[in-house]
């Protein structure tokens, strides 16, 4: 039998990458999947790959920033496919800007998709799960970014922290009901929401990005699926609170260059560096050996 067979999931932002990777995946384990997005025409395309997987699929279009939407999509999902087991609370937006240009509208519309839509999603699913009475699994999309952050990009990462550090409370309130509700942070994933940072194939863009990252390649939305597999399924019933990198070892690396990058001008410099700190720790090595 199929790990998730019987289950029923909610992704929201499902019509199109992660969230697309998850609904499909989720479907090959074996549940049945309602397939939320404010795109309707991307979430249908979603729901014909998870009937392709052989199970149901329910589509709504919803905004999660809309308390409104969220609940109806619930309900809706629930009327259609019985019952709710797994929630992944996907949906969100990336909008850039320095602190002295951003308009206030951009920095709103983060917040209430990003950390308000992650609320009210969590918020209607566990409500449901907490009234069917027997547990679920809720996976929150945070980010890299939700620890790592720089010019720019610093109004999404607040949102992406905010939603780690919701999850962590959200744990601690959900653990004795039997929910479990765990956040994940994607590096850099092959999306369209990301494709100014990874660029296309082949780009200059993508070289670059390529050889920041420690697994030497973009990360497919599928990467991220799997572990949103494994928090959904019997292996993670312990797992909850918790932040999950799905980084390539990005996080580690972000310093923006490599020491085996022969195109960069520093690489000569640092192997002098090294050389010279060989010199001076052989003539102090004598030193630290004695004791
Ligand atoms: N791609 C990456 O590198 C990356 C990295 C870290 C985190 N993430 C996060 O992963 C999640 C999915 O992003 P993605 O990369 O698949 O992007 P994507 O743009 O391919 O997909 C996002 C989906 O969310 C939907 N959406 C946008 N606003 C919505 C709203 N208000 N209500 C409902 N649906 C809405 C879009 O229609 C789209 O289908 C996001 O939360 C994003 O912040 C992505």
């Amino acid at each position: 039998m199929a790990a998730l067979e019987g289950k029923v999931a909610f992704v929201t932002g499902a019509g199109s990458g992660i969230g697309r990777a998850c609904a499909v995946r989720l479907a090959q384990e074996g549940a049945d999947v309602g397939v939320s997005d404010i795109d309707l025409a991307g979430a249908e395309e979603t729901a014909g790959l998870v009937q392709g997987a052989g199970r149901k699929a329910h589509v709504t279009q919803c905004n999660v920033a809309s308390q409104k939407q969220v609940e109806e999509s619930i309900a809706a999902t629930v009327e259609a496919l019985g019952r709710l087991d797994l929630c992944v609370a996907n949906a969100g937006i990336a909008r850039a800007g320095t602190v002295l240009e951003l308009p206030l509208k951009e920095w709103q519309d983060q917040l209430d998709v990003n950390l308000t839509g992650v609320f009210l999603t969590v918020q209607a699913a566990a409500r449901r799960m907490v009234e069917q009475g027997d547990g679920g699994r809720i996976v929150c999309m945070a980010s890299l970014a939700a620890e790592n952050t720089g010019p720019l990009s610093w109004g999404y990462a607040a949102t992406k922290a905010g939603v780690r550090m919701m999850v962590r409370g959200w744990a601690g309130e959900l653990g004795p009901l039997g929910i479990t509700v765990n956040a994940i942070g994607p590096g850099l994933i092959e999306t369209p929401l990301a494709r100014p940072l990874g660029g296309d194939a082949g780009s200059k863009v993508r070289e670059r990005a390529v050889r920041g990252i420690p697994l030497r390649r973009i990360g497919q939305p599928e990467d991220v699926a799997g572990m949103v597999a494994f928090l959904c399924g019997p292996d993670a019933s312990y797992v909850t609170g918790s932040y999950l990198l799905v980084d390539g070892g990005l996080r580690d690396a972000a310093s923006g260059w490599s020491p085996d990058d022969p195109n960069d001008p520093r690489v000569a410099e640092f192997a002098r560096y090294l050389q010279d700190a060989g010199t001076r720790n052989e003539k102090l090595q004598p030193l630290i050996d004695e004791r």
